[in-house]
């Protein structure tokens, strides 16, 4: 079997790449136990000045595995999705995103945590939750309203409205959107290369002010997002929409 993960080092960078091309990246318990160890792993190794997330040039993630859902959900806070977010959210190393494709879901969610987000045009990015029975998570019922307004935000989490890699950067969800996947992963390693040379203290610091404003505040939000969709994923709403999905052929 390949790696689902691919762990790669360059001087200062750890590259963290989602390759499960047959099932388009979508990430499965082992996977986030696996980006969490890496995560946690760069925090902590001072030889570590940044970390870049990407999927493919053709397609970044379309979220959390369905069946995995189905069969095992999560219970609690510490379960591997979580475990995982946590881990980003606590990365006190600048966290770059080269997204192309195809971003559901989590796949979406977890750009709203990186520090530098490159998309190219016409990436798909979605979070169907309500489509699914499910809830908004990992803080994005806070953090979209804030970007869009609540009628925009309500778009995309009520609706579950795709949105292009061109509108995300618009919003303010992306750093910029480059004109195909190529270009926006050779951005995103071409910025995330920079911190080879960014003072890797005033960095850090940087980051921890810019995070520091709504910490509290995210972090009750998560918490009760977390709770929320927990008990939604078990309800017969979800069960049925999952299930829909993976019955659809
Ligand atoms: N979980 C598990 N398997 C998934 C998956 C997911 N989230 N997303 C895609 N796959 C699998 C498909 O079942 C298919 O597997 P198969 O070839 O063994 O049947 C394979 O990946 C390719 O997917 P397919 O749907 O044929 O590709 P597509 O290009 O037509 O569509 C998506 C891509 C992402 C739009 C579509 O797969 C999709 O909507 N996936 C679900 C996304 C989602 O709801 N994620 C969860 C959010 S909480």
């Amino acid at each position: 079997m390949t790696d689902a993960i691919l762990l790669q080092r360059d001087r200062g960078l750890l590259i963290l790449q989602l390759n499960r091309p047959d099932k388009k990246n979508a990430l499965t318990r082992a996977m986030y136990s696996r980006l969490a160890e890496a995560l946690e792993q760069a925090d902590a190794d001072p030889t570590i000045n940044a970390v870049l997330i990407q999927g493919s040039s053709e397609c970044f993630t379309a979220g959390n595995d369905i069946g995995d859902f189905l069969e095992q959900p999560p219970a609690d806070l510490d379960s591997p999705p979580f475990y995982f977010m946590k881990s980003l959210l606590n990365c006190r190393k600048p966290v770059v995103a080269g997204v192309a494709g195809v971003a559901v879901g989590i796949g979406t969610t977890l750009l709203l945590h990186c520090d530098l987000v490159y998309v190219s045009r016409d990436a798909r990015l979605r979070m169907p939750f309500v489509n699914l029975g499910l809830c908004p998570e990992f803080g994005s019922s806070l953090i979209l309203p804030r970007l869009l307004g609540h009628a925009k935000a309500a778009e995309l989490l009520l609706l579950g409205e795709e949105f292009s890699g061109a509108q995300a950067a618009e919003w303010g969800i992306a750093t910029e959107a480059l004109h195909s996947g190529e270009a926006a992963l050779a951005k995103a390693r071409e910025i995330a290369e920079r911190f080879e040379v960014l003072a890797p203290g005033a960095v850090q610091v940087t980051k921890q002010l810019m995070k520091n404003v709504d910490r509290e505040q995210l972090r009750q939000v998560i918490e009760e997002e977390g709770a929320l969709f927990t008990q939604r994923l078990r309800s017969p709403e979800a069960i049925a929409a999952l299930s829909g999905f993976i019955n659809r052929r």
